[in-house]
């Protein structure tokens, strides 16, 4: 689904990325470890589109996204990638609702719809009693669990978490990292995780290590973890359509375009 191909990237004379190959399958929960400097972060940003290459090709689904101009980059990222970082980076004047539903209200889905589906987002979650919060007013545990759901708002094709537990106690890991695996075996959704957690990289698929700009394994888990049971039941994309289905017509005619433009503002405002 997403293929790397060569990939190089330098800083000055200094040659962060040497040369990366990776291809990674819908599904699949990838971890990346290495040692501080390797490179990890510097690549999951040219993954993401964040960052840009030297040189090499970044191709999703067949489209290479290393070709696109900035505009229509940005409007891939939104609806294509979600980004999981280690310090949450929501926006501090929205309320956990507002910040799950921006992304969906930037990538022009109806307010209603976007309310909905961040709704039910934050109720797998099992943080609808929160919904009003601003992120001073959440945990740490809490923040991070209301980042997946900003990730997850527009059913993107891969989440790319960058040392997502690093700020987070044991309790707080424990339940992210189940999260994890659950929206994997649930809704199918593909992770890319760059971690130092070496219990987290122990229960992903496949870990690949880095050092010096390169990778030096990719190895793929003799097992998949078990999912712990006690996660909330996580409704499939398909059948989550469905069921807005109705509402979804209505939404088109009342279309909030103007809420989406007032939205987009604020959010550059405080961005
Ligand atoms: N914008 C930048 N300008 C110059 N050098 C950079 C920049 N970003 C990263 N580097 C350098 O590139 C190298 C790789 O950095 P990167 O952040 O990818 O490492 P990492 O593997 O994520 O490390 P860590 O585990 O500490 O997060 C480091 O030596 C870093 O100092
Ligand atoms: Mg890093």
């Amino acid at each position: 689904m997403i293929q790397i191909r060569d990939i190089k990237k330098s800083f000055g004379s200094l040659e962060v990325l040497k040369g990366i190959d990776l291809t990674i399958e819908k599904g699949e929960v990838v971890s990346i470890v290495g040692p501080s400097g390797a490179g990890k972060t510097t690549l999951l940003q040219i993954i993401g589109s964040l960052d840009r290459a030297d040189s090499g090709s970044v191709t999703f689904g067949g489209q290479d996204i290393t070709r696109l101009s900035q505009r229509k980059l940005a409007d891939f990222r939104n609806r294509h990638i979600g980004f999981v970082f280690q310090f949450h980076q929501l926006l501090p004047e929205f309320s956990a609702l507002e910040n799950v539903m921006i992304p969906a209200l930037i990538a022009g889905t109806p307010r209603r719809q976007a309310k909905e589906r961040a709704l039910h987002l934050l109720e797998l979650m099992g943080l609808e009693d929160r919904r009003d919060h601003k992120p001073a007013e959440l945990s740490g545990g809490e923040k991070q669990r209301v980042a997946v759901a900003r990730a997850l708002v527009n059913d993107p094709d891969v989440i790319l978490a960058d040392e997502p537990s690093g700020s987070l106690d044991t309790k707080n890991k424990t339940e992210l990292h189940s999260l994890f695996f659950n929206l994997r075996d649930k809704l199918g959704q593909t992770f890319v995780i760059v971690t130092h957690d070496e219990t987290l990289a122990a229960l992903t698929d496949r870990t690949i290590h880095m050092r010096d700009g390169q990778i030096v394994t990719d190895c793929e888990q003799p097992q998949a973890a078990d999912t712990p049971q006690d996660m909330p039941v996580v409704e499939t994309a398909a059948e989550g359509e469905e069921n807005q289905e109705e509402s979804r017509e209505e939404d088109r005619e009342e279309s909030s375009e103007k809420d989406r433009e007032n939205t987009i503002t604020e959010t550059e405002q405080t961005a």
